[in-house]
């Protein structure tokens, strides 16, 4: 009877090395951009909400891949990578660059075998994916949850209310900004498959809800516009 052994191929000192990578090679592209050239006011604009990203898509990416059966380390490395083209490239080409990226790292700096880097690779290139994610392997579903996961839930309405100041809404348009938190939950949570992933999606959903509740309950006209 064949017994897989399934021993890490990556230390925590490589992880915290590609960890390094990664920061370093965000903050670069935004030193390196033309001034004006994205709206880089907004806060997903800058290397340190990216980076902080990246870091609970790699927690999320682990848990549902643990929790599932799929290989953690696959998932795990190719969450820290996923967005590393994501501020010098625009949005329909930062998979396939980021993927570029991850190989020449991986193949230069690590002797990962060659089907994990292949793995590894091929979720970041398709984690921009928008059909049934079930097409794809549990790994790379694992990665597209936690990205998803990460938009919504007390995350979700922490960034748009931050986005609500730059765009010098008033106080009273939150319950509107909440509610689009909201919808985007249950948007993810029709695509989420696995079902780690599912119950994240559901608690989180059901934070926003009552959050959401106990401020039009507190606040007096804040209330859902109609059109929503
Ligand atoms: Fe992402």
């Amino acid at each position: 009877m064949g017994v897989e052994i399934k021993e890490s191929p990556v230390s925590d000192s490589d992880f915290e090395a590609m960890r390094e990578f990664v920061f370093e090679y965000l903050a670069a592209s935004v030193e390196n951009e033309s001034e004006g050239g994205r709206m880089r006011w907004y806060p997903w604009h800058s290397a340190e909400y990216r980076h902080n990203h990246i870091l609970n898509v790699v927690d999320l990416a682990e848990a549902i891949a643990q929790k599932e059966g799929a290989n953690e380390d696959v998932a795990r490395v190719a969450a820290l990578f996923h967005d590393i083209a994501k501020l010098e490239t625009d949005q329909d080409v930062h998979a396939k660059r980021g993927a570029q990226i991850t190989r020449e790292y991986l193949e230069t700096h690590t002797d990962y075998p060659a089907s994990f880097v292949e793995q590894v690779c091929s979720a970041i290139e398709s984690h921009n994916y928008a059909g049934d994610i079930t097409d794809l392997p549990l790994e790379t579903q694992a990665l597209i949850e936690a990205d998803l996961l990460d938009k919504i839930g007390a995350n979700g309405i922490t960034l748009m209310l931050l986005r609500m100041g730059y765009e010098a809404r008033t106080h009273l348009d939150a319950a509107d900004m909440v509610e689009r938190v909201h919808r985007r939950g249950i948007d993810a949570a029709e695509r989420i498959r696995t079902d780690t992933g599912e119950s994240l999606a559901f608690q989180r959903i059901k934070r926003v809800r009552w959050f959401s509740e106990w401020l039009q309950e507190e606040v007096r006209n804040m209330e859902v516009s109609e059109d929503l």
